[in-house]
């Protein structure tokens, strides 16, 4: 039986996907190359150093820039990406993700999130939702990147539930790897065409409500 409930925020909880795809493509111009939405799956979960290095393998340019400029870049990147971010409110919550957690936690289930962000904890100020999660584990606190599993590891042991037990909610295909590597259920949120690994796939949270009822 399921004791706890990991929820991943970028794409899941929160439309951000899309403000970091208009980033990251942003900045893939500003090199001079193209960046497109099937590029950017491969992106989705991961964190940001490493989201910078498949960009640039993209664009040919894996072996273009120093330590410090790469820095640079990620900085350029974010600042546009908290453009849209402080902009934020809650009205910004996805549909259905309130009630799946608040119904995942009257049958007495534990809820986590785990997400690769290191600006987690803005936005979940921003979205006033940061009550709602019995354990925190972001960007700052992993030193392995999805697929790994690290972070949903770390997350099931603050939460005090045994790694089997747990269910995760994941928008990205990194994502769903990772916590099949951690032995947990996962359930992917998007479309089968990306998340096949996953061992169910519902369209969004709001879907997955609505089959429940
Ligand atoms: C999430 C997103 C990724 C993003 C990563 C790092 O996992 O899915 O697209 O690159 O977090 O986010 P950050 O906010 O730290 O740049
Ligand atoms: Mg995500």
């Amino acid at each position: 039986s399921i004791e706890g409930a990991i929820f991943d925020l970028d794409g899941v909880i929160v439309d951000t996907a899309k403000y970091h795809y208009s980033a990251w493509k942003k900045l893939a111009n500003m090199l001079g190359f193209e960046f497109t939405e099937k590029d950017n799956e491969k992106l989705k979960g991961v964190s940001r150093k490493e989201s910078l290095e498949i960009l640039l393998k993209i664009g040919g340019k894996e072996n273009e820039f120093s330590r410090a400029q790469r820095e640079e870049l990620m900085d350029i990147k974010n600042n546009w990406y908290l453009e849209y971010i402080v902009k934020l409110t809650e009205d910004d919550i996805l549909p259905g993700t309130k009630e799946t957690i608040l119904t995942l936690k009257e049958q007495g289930i534990k809820v986590g999130l785990a997400t690769a962000s290191k600006n987690a904890m803005l936005i979940l100020e921003r979205l006033k939702i940061k009550d709602l999660f019995d354990a925190i584990v972001d960007g700052t606190q992993i030193s392995r990147a999805k697929p790994d599993p690290e972070i949903f590891l770390k997350c099931a042991q603050k939460l005090e539930v045994d790694p089997k037990k747990c269910i995760v909610f994941e928008d990205a295909a990194a994502g769903i790897k990772a916590a099949k590597l951690a032995g947990m259920f996962a359930v992917g949120v998007g479309s089968l065409d990306t998340l096949s690994e996953a061992d169910i796939v519902v369209s969004s949270l709001a879907q997955l409500v609505k089959e429940l009822n």
